[in-house]
């Protein structure tokens, strides 16, 4: 488990998700996020929740969101949206490579558009494992590498993507990495996003242990 931190950097990136947030919603993120955490209940821990945009589309029968956020810029509006939530929501300053809860505390852990970002994707699916129920799932909207000639132009854009994009790739192989974290994919699917990523492919669904 990770001890909280404060960090003071403020991302340029942050600032720029939280002004492109209401158009992205529109073009499809909101509808894609109440299909995200639709049907869960008890504990959730939401990783790299960001601006707290997922918080409105929780069911009323989770019990009580556990959300992280390593942003501080990400992490104060967040809390703004925690406190107008249905459902009950503590955003924490952490990381999804040392999840601050126990083993096994969680009925689901929630990835939205955040694989992508992470530094360490094997240290996050482990935690993930870690802190999930026997019975628990893992709910995912991650983009991902695309097949063929989408996929050789992501691999050459993602310097530059990942520069401007604080650090996100558009090319990982999430399905895969969720395989050698021992998770079942079989509940996941990949189809395009057009209207908000055009090059990189949305993989979503539900993941369990194996
Ligand atoms: C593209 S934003 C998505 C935010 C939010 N999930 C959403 O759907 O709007 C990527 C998020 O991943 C977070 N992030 C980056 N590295 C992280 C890490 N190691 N652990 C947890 N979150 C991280 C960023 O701070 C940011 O909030």
């Amino acid at each position: 488990m990770g001890a909280p931190r404060e960090r003071t950097d403020v991302s340029l990136f942050a600032r720029v998700w939280v002004a492109a947030g209401p158009v992205l919603e529109r073009v499809g993120l909101a509808r894609a996020r109440g299909r995200l955490v639709a049907g869960l209940s008890g504990t959730v821990v939401e990783v790299g929740a960001g601006s707290g945009v997922t918080f409105e589309h929780y069911p009323p029968e989770v019990r009580r969101v556990v959300a992280i956020e390593p942003d501080p810029h990400l992490r104060a509006h967040a809390r703004r949206y925690a406190a107008r939530a249905a459902v009950p929501v503590e955003v924490l300053d952490s990381v999804a490579e040392a999840l601050p809860l126990a083993d096994g505390e969680a009925d689901a852990v929630v990835f939205g558009l955040v694989l992508c970002t992470v530094p360490d994707v094997p240290a996050a699916l482990a935690e993930a494992r870690r802190v999930l129920a026997p019975e628990g799932e893992l709910r995912l909207m991650e983009h991902v590498r695309a097949d063929g000639r989408l996929g050789r132009v992501a691999d050459r854009l993602s310097p530059v993507w990942s520069r401007l994009g604080g650090g996100c790739r558009p090319n990982r192989d999430t399905r895969q990495s969720l395989v050698e974290a021992g998770f079942d994919v079989s509940g996941l699917r990949t189809r395009p996003f057009p209207p908000v990523l055009p090059l990189t492919p949305m993989l979503s669904g539900s993941a369990r242990r194996r």
